[in-house]
């Protein structure tokens, strides 16, 4: 008789300003395999300031990727962030199971921003320390009315949102799926997007906070195509390198340079903030993922202006696959892309 190790599959859908991002995994004991890859550029405009201007739009493209990958899929888990979620930390005697729970929801009621009308809540339990009997717990709150707005959106997509997570948390995972975390190394997560960089910083090999920074690659993304006179298209084959002979390397570079200053001038606040309430003097290193990963010249200009050193992640590390499935893109060449439907599929996987 074989004893079977149990299998299972998951699917997550991450929903970007500039592209939807679906990744499908199949957990076999330990081992992590890529089943699926898909992703999708989104037309501009389509979501910005994280609303979906364009419901329809989003719709059929999400629509899109699911008849690409498996029309039968239904079970997706997805992600959250920028405005629509509140995260607070608090500290509290410890507790099990239902009284934990209880005593934690009774707790989040107090705080001044969770207004339990309007949001939804939930938690995690970072740390739990039998010497102190205290417990570390991370509050995430989502806004009613963006959870709602969301989810029907997915739902009329005809898939069915079984998990809702966090970006911030999704990164966390993909990381802690892919490498051991070094307890003696203040490490800053990074994941630059079009619209939102997600920060998570690990502090003695653990979750310490997390920061949602309003700005990205859009930024540098409108200078390349003001700059060059490029439509969104080309911008985005430029960004790709794909257009190199045609393009002014110095004045690429230059445009890149001064477009980053905002984005770095926001990284630079949430470091420095992450730093007096941590009580850290540094931050070792940063672990770099999404688009801003792979744009070129950025994590070194990231890296010089930061003064921190950089590593870009590559949330595929750890996962097996069929190079000969993938027809359409090469996964390890997006990979820094994929670290939030990686974390978020790997979550509901644990
Ligand atoms: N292969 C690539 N090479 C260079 N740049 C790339 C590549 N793929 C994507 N980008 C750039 O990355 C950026 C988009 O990043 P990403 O896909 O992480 O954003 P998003 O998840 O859609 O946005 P958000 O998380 O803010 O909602 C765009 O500016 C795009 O031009
Ligand atoms: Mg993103």
């Amino acid at each position: 008789m074989a004893l079977g190790k149990k299998t299972k599959l998951a699917i997550g859908l991450d929903i970007g300003a500039n592209s939807i991002k679906l990744v499908k995994l199949r957990k076999k004991g330990n081992s992590y395999t890529l089943k699926a890859l898909a992703i999708k550029e989104l037309p501009l405009g389509v979501i910005s300031d994280e609303e979906f201007k364009d419901r329809d739009a989003v719709i059929f493209d999400i629509q899109s990727l699911v008849d690409q990958t498996d029309p039968k899929m239904r079970d997706v888990v997805v992600s959250i962030s920028g405005h629509g979620v509140i995260t607070d930390k608090i500290v509290m005697d410890r507790k099990s199971g239902a009284e934990a729970e209880q005593a934690i929801l009774f707790e989040a009621e107090q705080r001044a921003p969770f207004d339990v009308e309007d949001v939804t809540l939930d938690y995690h339990i970072i740390r739990d320390d039998p010497e102190t009997n205290k417990m570390e717990v991370l509050l995430v709150a989502a806004r009613n009315e963006f959870l709602k707005n969301y989810l029907d959106m997915i739902i009329d997509a005809g898939l069915k949102p079984i998990v809702v997570d966090t970006d911030a948390f999704a990164i966390l995972n993909a990381y802690t799926v892919n490498y051991d975390v070094d307890p003696s190394r203040v490490t800053a997560l990074v994941d630059l997007g079009f619209d939102v960089t997600n920060m998570t910083f690990i502090k003695d090999g653990l979750y310490h906070s997390t920061r949602d920074v309003s700005n990205g690659t859009r930024l540098i993304f409108d200078a390349i195509s003001k700059e060059f006179r490029l439509n969104q298209e080309l911008t985005a084959k430029t960004l790709r390198g794909e257009m190199d002979s045609s393009i002014d390397h110095d004045m690429f570079k230059a445009t890149i340079v001064t477009a980053s200053e905002e984005l770095i001038a926001g990284l630079e606040v949430a470091i420095s903030y992450f730093k007096s309430s941590s009580g850290v003097d540094r931050v070792d290193w940063v672990v770099l993922s999404g688009g801003g990963a792979l744009i070129p010249f950025l994590p070194e200009l990231l890296q010089a202006k930061l003064s921190i050193p950089i590593e870009i992640c590559n949330p595929l590390r750890n996962i097996e696959y069929d190079p000969d499935m993938f027809v359409e893109f090469q996964p390890e060449k997006v990979a820094p892309l994929l670290a939030v439907p990686v974390g978020l599929a790997a979550r509901s996987l644990k």
